[in-house]
């Protein structure tokens, strides 16, 4: 495929050797060498020249001293989110934090005891029931509703979990939403924020694939569909999957309400993790201020990514079936026609196939016959690793 862009998301990057968990982790997971992998959630792209470069000067600096964490480095979050998303935030309601998982975590402790319940739309991250579980709460599934072109959230259904669940004390939110790529429209997000503010339900709102949005789908961030919403929420977000730079963990939580604020940053400090390193500070105020160039481009490389996927799945795969996917790069693949449970489709795929996708029922019991595809890869992996699935599909 050509490409007009000035970045090069189409030559293969050789990333074996390279420390990664998607390349190198891959043997010790799935038990088989050689897999394509179409996992872990980064991209096989060097990210923006900008990010590069700025890391690049700390580097050669050579003195790598503790950091302070700038209201410069706060302003390129809230100006992020302002000009990308409309979110009006004030920088001073920004925080960091290593990851966006060790932020879950920490608001859970924060706005929840033990023995509560937590609220999760299934399928969903792995790590959302870790946290839950780890904590000590109790995971309350409310599945996700499945219709013939998207998946939605059930509200009917989370009325009855939370009234037959007396202890539910908050939601974990995913949006945009892993691994069914859906973008959460405006409505959703109000009827969702209404539910959660008439039972006081505190939602813990993960927002790492916000810019990771195609283009005919558009972002709200829930704190801008439902501004009512604030002394029962807090935002966790990331330039990491958005830039790839997931492997320098740099994420930020924001919290507009005061004392949802100041609990939070107790909960922070006393834990000692309310900072983030030397250099994922400079990558993420890079990323926030000149990364934009890149992202557009990465998006159009990634929207190629995923019509070649749509056109090979309808023309090659008919029997695998995939929603028309809004954002991320984190597809969901619906094997169920071919009957498989997941420990059979997942030998197949590894086994006679090759590839490396996550398990559907990693991500909740009813992922059983689905595994998720990472297209944030080159277009010929991608081919190379549909090639695969297509051969060995042919023969069941
Ligand atoms: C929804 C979601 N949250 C969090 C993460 C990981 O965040 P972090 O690496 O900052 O802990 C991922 C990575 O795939 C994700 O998909």
């Amino acid at each position: 495929m050509g490409s007009t862009s000035k970045y090069d998301f189409n030559s293969p990057i050789n990333r074996r050797g390279t420390n990664s968990s998607k390349w190198d982790g891959a043997v010790k997971v799935f038990g088989k060498e050689g897999l394509l992998p179409f996992w872990v959630a980064d991209m096989d792209f060097r990210s923006a020249p900008e990010i590069i470069e700025s890391l690049r000067k700390k580097v050669e600096f050579g003195v790598f001293g503790y950091p302070i964490m700038t209201d410069e480095a706060k302003k390129s979050v809230a100006d992020w989110e302002r000009t990308r998303h409309g979110w009006d935030v004030d920088f001073k309601h920004v925080s960091f934090m290593p990851g966006v998982v060790a932020g879950l975590s920490v608001a859970v402790q924060t706005f929840t005891a033990p023995g509560d319940g937590i609220i999760i739309q299934t399928p969903v991250y792995p790590p959302f029931f870790q946290v839950i579980k780890d904590n000590g709460r109790v995971v309350v599934e409310n599945p996700l509703k499945e219709t013939d072109l998207r998946f939605e959230m059930d509200f009917e259904n989370l009325e009855r979990v939370i009234t037959e669940n007396k202890n539910v004390k908050a939601l974990i939110l995913c949006s945009p939403h892993n691994p069914v790529a859906r973008v959460w429209d405006r409505y959703e997000l109000e009827r969702l924020a209404s539910v959660c503010l008439r039972h006081d339900i505190m939602v813990i709102n993960d927002e790492i694939h916000q810019d990771l949005i195609y283009s005919d789908a558009k972002h709200t961030p829930l704190a801008v569909a439902a501004k009512e919403l604030s002394p029962l929420l807090v935002t966790l977000v990331a330039p990491s999957k958005t830039f790839n730079i997931a492997g320098l963990s740099a994420s930020a939580w924001i919290a507009e309400d005061p004392k949802v604020a100041e609990r939070l940053s107790r909960s922070f400090a006393t834990l000692h993790i309310g900072s983030i390193n030397l250099l994922a500070i400079a990558a993420l105020e890079e990323a926030y201020k000149n990364g934009a160039p890149w992202l557009e481009s990465a998006l159009k490389y990634l929207e190629g990514n995923r019509s070649f996927l749509e056109d090979f799945l309808n023309n090659k795969l008919p029997r695998v079936k995939m929603k028309h996917p809004e954002g991320t790069f984190i597809f969901w693949l619906d094997f169920r026609d071919y009957g498989f449970h997941n420990d059979e489709l997942q030998r197949i795929l590894v086994k006679e196939a090759g590839v490396a996708l996550n398990p559907g029922t990693n991500f909740g019991a009813n992922g059983d016959g689905f595994a998720r595809l990472n297209i944030g890869c080159s277009r010929s992996q991608l081919e190379e690793g549909l090639e695969r699935v297509e051969r060995t599909f042919a023969k069941l």
